[in-house]
């Protein structure tokens, strides 16, 4: 027999981690805990309401791209009580790659359908009712019947399904019935310029590989898909994965400019654990921080402002100090601190042990620009901003990916400009290089 290790959050006075790495997603509760942002989701809104194009989103890894996406699209659920508009964001980001390209449709329509069924009660309230939602509701919902086939039918579209077919034209018949549904609601839901829509978020646009792949699988499903008459896509991708894209000729007038997202500043990085602190607190108890908001201020600022890597690094300490509070008892506050001190030193000389101890005072500058001043990402096109010549700054940079800190890829889409962006082991570079006194 094993006893069940203690679970540390609630242990903590939390009802989870104030420290999670994942993206705030389209509910109440997630947009509470948004902090900062305000430009971006006024763009993003004013495009959701004034423009039809696709509303793409571009920033480096983890800097919280998702995360507003998700935000505004609840912002827009949200209006309906103040008039006509009816806004109805799909549950979760679609997120896509090579292998997954062909499945693709068939999941925007799968979730476009749960997404309409879940706001079905609102359009009929507006005179907007969806037909035969109670059906599709129970299809929905029960894919094993789907499957087995028993000679159900395909939302009244005639098509028998059973188990002797193939499974391939049995997708195929799904596919085909679930559009033509899909495609029915959407026109009584948003035809004749009704206003509103489903907001479906297509996230981390940069796996599929360079800004061709993406402008060819925009092209592809450009009016099925992306201009579908009651569907708004927001877009999101790091790596500058849409740079050149609007100027594609058939994705003229359909692709709007990049909303830039950058990092959060000090007092809104320290917002963003102040806010969780608040929200996950368990009611009754006290609570004992890990790692107190101005804490993840100095971490987020030591390793380059990036968000997930500082929340990642502050979820790992507080799981680490977990153990020891529920083994031996509370530490006081200066204890933790100390700690999480310890903490980060023992990481930072870890890494050094894989990159080096000292910089050469050329690639020290570079690094430190990058991270102060770029949040770890920038262009090839910036290096005026480093105070060096270009061919020094480039000599930089080739040595500091030598070393493992930083990754260089190649754009030709955005006229052969490269991007530089700062690895794990280079924010620790930059951490070990500053030091707090
Ligand atoms: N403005 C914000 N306020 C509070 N928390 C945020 C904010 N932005 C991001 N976060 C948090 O930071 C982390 C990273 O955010 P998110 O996943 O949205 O970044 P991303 O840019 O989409 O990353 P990726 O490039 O990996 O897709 C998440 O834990 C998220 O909850
Ligand atoms: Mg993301």
């Amino acid at each position: 027999m094993s006893a069940p290790p203690v679970q540390i959050w609630p242990h903590l006075g939390f009802e989870d981690t104030p420290y999670s790495t994942l993206p705030l997603l389209p509910v109440a509760r997630d947009a509470r805990l948004l902090a900062g942002r305000e430009a971006a989701l006024d763009e993003i809104k004013y495009r959701l309401v004034n423009d039809r194009t696709m509303i793409p989103l571009q920033g480096d890894f983890g800097v919280g791209k998702s995360s507003v996406a998700n935000v505004a699209a609840w912002y827009a659920s949200t209006w309906r009580k103040q008039g006509p508009q009816i806004y109805i964001p799909v549950a979760k980001p679609f997120v896509l790659d090579i292998g997954t390209l062909a499945e693709f449709p068939r999941e925007v329509y799968r979730r476009v359908a749960r997404a309409l069924i879940s706001g079905a009660e609102a359009l009929a309230d507006d005179y907007r009712g969806l037909a035969r939602v109670d059906d599709m509701k129970d299809w929905i919902s029960a894919p094993i019947i789907r499957a087995g086939g028993g000679g159900g039918t395909a939302f009244g579209f005639g098509g028998q399904f059973s188990v002797t077919k193939a499974i391939n034209a049995t997708d195929a018949m799904e596919e085909d019935g679930l559009r033509a549904i899909v495609t029915e609601w959407l026109d009584s839901a948003f035809g004749d310029d009704k206003p509103g829509a489903v907001i479906c978020v297509l996230d981390n646009m940069e796996t599929l590989g360079s800004g061709r792949t993406v402008a060819q699988l925009i092209e592809a499903h450009r009016d099925s898909l992306f201009t579908a008459n009651g569907l708004r896509w927001i877009l999101c991708g790091a790596e500058r994965i849409f740079d050149g894209i609007s100027t594609r000729r058939k994705l003229h007038g359909f692709f709007s400019d990049p909303i830039e997202i950058g990092p959060l500043s000090d007092d809104e990085a320290r917002e963003v654990v102040s806010r969780r602190i608040h929200s996950l607190a368990l009611p009754n108890m006290t609570q004992l921080v890990p790692v107190t908001p101005d804490k993840f201020e100095s971490v987020y600022l030591r390793t380059g402002k990036n968000l997930r890597f500082a929340l990642n690094i502050c979820h790992n300490f507080a799981l680490h100090v977990g153990r020891d509070v529920a083994k031996v008892g509370e530490p006081s506050r200066a204890e933790l601190d100390s700690k999480l001190a310890d903490y980060l030193a023992e990481r930072a000389r870890r890494a050094a042990d894989v990159w080096g101890r000292k910089l050469p005072p050329a690639q020290a500058t570079v690094l430190d620009t990058l991270m102060s001043q770029f949040g770890g990402s920038c262009s090839s096109n910036d290096w005026r901003e480093f105070s060096q010549y270009q061919s020094a700054f480039s000599n930089a940079v080739t040595k500091l990916k030598e070393k493992g800190l930083v990754e260089r890829v190649d754009h030709p889409e955005a006229g052969g400009r490269s991007l530089i962006t700062a690895t794990e082991l280079g924010r620790w570079a930059y951490f070990s290089q500053r030091q707090e006194p």
